[in-house]
C-alpha cells in the first residue's frame, strides 16, 4: 500500500512523542511473545496499575509456555482471581497447552496461526507480531478507536460491523510498516496519556495540528457509539452453610458466567426477594428443608455488580444448620478456613473481605 507523506508523519510525530514520554513498563523491555501474550490479555481486563501487579505474579508463577501448559487450570484460575472474565484465563491455558502440542512449545511467529489460538483475536494477534517481531499488522482497541475518531473526525459507530471495518482501515492506513511494533504502542499510549475519553488536554497533544476533532472543538464527541447492547438483570442468593466449620461450595460448569470458579451454594430467582420470600422457594425447600433449625445471620443483601451483559443483584446469608441434609451431597464439602484455597468470583471474594471485616 502506498501510504502519503502526511500519513507516514502521523506515525513519526505519535513515536517522537511516545519515546520521551512512554511509561516504563515491563512487557515494554521484552520481545518474548509469551510475555506480550500475558500483558495483551491481562490489560484487556483491567488498567495499567492494577495488571501490572497481576502480571507479575502471573509471569513469575508462571514464565513460559511450558509451565502455563503443565498448570492445573484451579491453579491458573486463583492467579486470574479478582480480574473477571475467567473465560480468558481459561483461554490462555487452553492456548498455551495447543502451543505445546502443535508447535512444539515453540510461540508461532505466523499472524494467522497466532490468530488461531483460542481467546487471541485480531487486537491481540497484531499487538503480539507487532511488538515481538516488527510485523506490520495495526491494532485497533478502544485507545487507538478514540484517537483515530477524533483525528479523522470519523463519526460510525465505533460498535457496528462497518464502524469496525472504517477503523481497521484508518489504522492500517497511519501505520508505518517498517516501525509498526513502535508506532502500535505510541499510538495506544497516546490514547491512554492524553487523548483520554473524558476533558482532553488536547493543547499538549503532539497530533493537535492534525486532529479533525481538535479543529472543530468537539474531541470528547468521540467516538461515536450506537449502544445496542442489552443488559440482563439477575437475583443471586448465596447461601453460606456452616455444620462445625465446615461449609459447601460448588464449581459452577456449563456455558454460564465464571465456569471452573467455585460459589456457595445459590438459588437464582428472576426477580428481587427478600429472605422470607426465599425460604418459601421450592430451591430453598429442597436445598435446606431437611437440615433442621436455621440460624440464619444476614451477610449482605443487594449487592449490585455489574458484568458486561449482565447486572446482579446478591445477597449472602450467613446460615448455622442442625444437621447435614443428603442435598448437601451434591456439593464439594470443606472447612471453612480453606475457602480462600479456592478461586471464586469477584462478587464473592468483596463479600469474604466484608466478612473478615465482620462486614
Ligand atoms: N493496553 C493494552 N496494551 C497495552 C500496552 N502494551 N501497554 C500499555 N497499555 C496497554
Amino acid at each position: 500500500m502506498l501510504q502519503s507523506e502526511s500519513e507516514l508523519e502521523i506515525s513519526r510525530i505519535l513515536v517522537e512523542w511516545y519515546e520521551i514520554y512512554k511509561r516504563e513498563l515491563p512487557w515494554r523491555e521484552t520481545r518474548d511473545p509469551y510475555i506480550i501474550w500475558i500483558s495483551e490479555i491481562i490489560l484487556q481486563q483491567t488498567r495499567v496499575v492494577q495488571g501490572l501487579e497481576y502480571f507479575l505474579r502471573f509471569t513469575e508463577r508462571f514464565p513460559n509456555v511450558a509451565s502455563l501448559a503443565a498448570a492445573e487450570e484451579d491453579e491458573v484460575l486463583k492467579y486470574w482471581q479478582g480480574l473477571g472474565y475467567y473465560s480468558r484465563a481459561r483461554n490462555l491455558h487452553a492456548a498455551a497447552k495447543s502451543i505445546m502440542e502443535r508447535f512444539n512449545g515453540v510461540f508461532p511467529e505466523n499472524y494467522k496461526e497466532v490468530l488461531s489460538l483460542k481467546g487471541i483475536g485480531e487486537y491481540t494477534a497484531a499487538a503480539i507480531v507487532s511488538f515481538a517481531w516488527n510485523q506490520p499488522y495495526p491494532v485497533v482497541d478502544g485507545n487507538v478507536y478514540r484517537v483515530l475518531s477524533r483525528l479523522f473526525a470519523a463519526d460510525t459507530p465505533i460498535d457496528t460491523a462497518k464502524g469496525k471495518k472504517q477503523f481497521a482501515e484508518l489504522a492500517g492506513m497511519i501505520l508505518d510498516r517498517k516501525n509498526a511494533g513502535a508506532h502500535n504502542q505510541a499510538i495506544m499510549e497516546l490514547g491512554a496519556l492524553r487523548c483520554v475519553p473524558k476533558n482532553p488536554d488536547c493543547k499538549v497533544c503532539p497530533l493537535k495540528d492534525k486532529c479533525m476533532a481538535f479543529a472543530s472543538g468537539d474531541a470528547q464527541a468521540y467516538p461515536v457509539k450506537q449502544n445496542k447492547t442489552k443488559t440482563r438483570d439477575r437475583y443471586f442468593h448465596y447461601l453460606y452453610i456452616i455444620y462445625k466449620g465446615q461449609t459447601w461450595m460448588n464449581r459452577r460448569a456449563g456455558k454460564d458466567i465464571w465456569t471452573g470458579l467455585y460459589e456457595f451454594p445459590l438459588i437464582e430467582t428472576d426477580h428481587a426477594m427478600d429472605f422470607s420470600g426465599l425460604c418459601e422457594t421450592q430451591s430453598f425447600r429442597d436445598l435446606l428443608g431437611d437440615a433442621g433449625t436455621l440460624s440464619i445471620t444476614q451477610g449482605l443483601s443487594n449487592v449490585k455488580h455489574t458484568l458486561s451483559h449482565q447486572i446482579l443483584y446478591a445477597s449472602f446469608y450467613q446460615i448455622e444448620i442442625e444437621r447435614i441434609p443428603e442435598s448437601l451431597g451434591n456439593y464439594l464439602s470443606l472447612s471453612c478456613r480453606d475457602i480462600e484455597k479456592y478461586a471464586v468470583p469477584r462478587l464473592i471474594h468483596i463479600y469474604l473481605e466484608k466478612l473478615n471485616g465482620n462486614l
